[in-house]
């Protein structure tokens, strides 16, 4: 899968840590930074990410910041982005099969390296279900 991912300082960490993971699965990932500890704002990583994969030059965009939550309110600001922070592996699957989610958003002060995983690998693997969640999706718009 073609992956876009970013983080600001806050999740730069749990970042580097999902690139060694999406690499072995050999996955074509783009880093859209930030490349250090150092602090940054977090829109300026959520913008593009969220460009980029609403131009479908991605499949999914991963977002992380110290809650997930900042970067998820800017990356759903670009149209055509559903981003969802999830904290578990059950709000990763229903992001997936009902919000049909294409950037998926992670706190990096939050959640364990370990969950944070699981809960990629189950957004990753998780088809959106349709039907009457299509409905719903539709009417949110873009
Ligand atoms: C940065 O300290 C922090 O505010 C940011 O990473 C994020 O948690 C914002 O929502």
């Amino acid at each position: 899968m073609k992956i876009a991912i970013g983080s600001d300082h806050g999740g730069y960490e749990l970042k580097e840590y999902l690139k060694k993971y999406l690499a072995r699965k050999r996955h074509q990932t783009t880093d859209f930074g930030t490349f250090n500890h150092d602090s940054v704002d977090y829109p300026d990583i959520a913008k593009p990410v969220g460009r980029s994969v609403a131009k479908k030059d991605y499949h999914f965009g991963i977002l992380i910041c110290g809650t997930g939550i900042g970067i998820c309110i800017a990356a759903n600001k670009v149209p055509g982005i559903r981003a969802a922070v999830c904290h578990n592996v059950y709000t990763s699957q229903m992001a997936r099969e009902h919000n049909d989610a294409n950037v998926l958003c992670l706190g990096g002060r939050v959640v364990t390296k370990k969950m944070a995983l699981n809960i990629l690998k189950i957004f990753l693997k998780t088809k959106f279900a349709g039907g009457r969640h299509l409905r719903r999706v539709r009417k949110i718009g873009r």
